[in-house]
This record gives C-alpha cells, structure tokens and sequence, in this order.
C-alpha cells in the first residue's frame, strides 16, 4: 500500500510518517528533505534540478553520495527549500525521483503535493492539519527560538507553499483531513493506524 501523507509546515508529518513507516514495516520517504537537499545543493553551486539524491532506508538522505541528513535540520534551510521548491525544474527532478522509490513498494511519503501530484493513486491520502499557532508552539518546543517569529516564518511558508502555480499545497480530493491540533503524537498515530486497517480491510473485499 502506498500512503500519501500531506499538510503545511511544522504540522507533524515527518514524526507521523516516519512512525506510521516503523509501525507497519513501510519504506519512509520525507520528500520535504529532498526538497531541503537541493536547496543545499543550491548553496554549494550545484544545480538543483539535475543534482543526485537517493532516499535510504530510515529517510536518510544523501547529495551526490554524501549523507546530508543532519545538514537538512538547519534552520536556514526551511526558507530556501521553500523557494527552491516553486521552481517547476526541481519538482518534475524531484516528483520524478519520489515516483521512481515507491514504484512497486509499500511507503510512507511525506510532503506536500504527494496525494495530489506524485501518488494521485495512493491507496490512503491522510491531509495533516493544525492552527499555524499550534504548529509554532511545537516548532519552538523542539528548536526554542521566539513565539512571534517562529509564527511569522511558518505563516509565510504556509503562503508561498499554498499560492505557488506549480503544485501548490492543498488537500486532494480524497484526502482524509485529520485536524492534529490538541493531539499527542501517539493520538495522532492511532488515528492513522486506524485509518490504515479500515483501507486495508476495503482492499480485501
Ligand atoms: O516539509 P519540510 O518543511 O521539510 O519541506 C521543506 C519545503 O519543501 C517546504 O516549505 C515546501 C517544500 N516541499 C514541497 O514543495 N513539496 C513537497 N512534497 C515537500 C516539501
């Protein structure tokens, strides 16, 4: 089965997916991490529409070879892999990438356009959701940093992520919408196992 995880910054994704991929023995794959890799492609010279990525098991991410995982997590990189992220060039690389791993797989994939663009045919669509002042309230319990500023910061990505012409962030039709705000991690986690077994067991039929 492949299950297409989707919804704006800071909204849970990565620890709900890469779970959900433990869980169920599932290939992990954070496409927003691939996004980050070539935005620091860009920065060391290095075109970001052509550069080699490969996604390894765990979502360890690695740029023309070298292991990059510990370099995504820099703060400075959630800007410019949003913007990096509205060149059409880099998406049809990267979209084209993210098709080829789960092509015959089970994966969990992670991003933004994934139900709508790269898997339009996953078998479960899940839409992350959580208030932006949420969302800043659990960016600053992992990183610290400023309540006004961290806000300010995930709003404008929010906006660049939802208004860009190509792929823009939305929920796919046939999306389940789960609204997170209020939820531990481990409800969340529930919620979607749940939603898991009830698709498996409308497959089996
Ligand atoms: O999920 P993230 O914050 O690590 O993603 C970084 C940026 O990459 C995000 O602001 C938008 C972009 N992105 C995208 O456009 N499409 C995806 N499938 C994943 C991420």
């Amino acid at each position: 089965m492949r299950i297409a995880i989707d919804g704006p910054a800071a909204a849970g994704k990565t620890t709900l997916a890469r779970s959900l991929a433990e869980k169920l023995g599932y290939l992990f794959v954070p496409t927003g991490a691939m996004y980050r890799a070539a935005a620091l492609a860009k920065e060391r010279g290095l075109p970001p529409e052509k550069v080699h990525i490969e996604v390894q098991e765990g979502g360890r991410i690695l740029l023309e070879g070298e292991d990059v995982t510990e370099l995504l997590e820099n703060p400075a990189l959630d800007e410019l892999s949003s913007q990096v992220a509205v060149d059409g060039r880099v998406r049809r690389h990267l979209v084209a990438l993210q098709r080829q791993i789960a092509r015959g797989r089970d994966v969990v994939m992670e991003g933004r356009d994934i139900g709508t663009v790269v898997l339009p045919d996953a078998e479960l669509k899940i839409f992350l959701w959580a208030e932006p002042e949420e969302r800043a309230r659990r960016r600053l319990a992992e990183r610290g940093g400023d309540f006004q500023e961290v806000l300010a910061a995930i709003r404008r990505r929010d906006e660049r992520d939802s208004t860009r012409k190509d792929s823009p962030l939305r929920p796919a039709p046939d999306a389940v919408i789960l609204d997170t705000t209020g939820l531990s991690r481990e409800q969340v986690l529930a919620l979607a196992l749940k939603l898991v077994e009830e698709r498996r067991a409308k497959l089996a039929r």
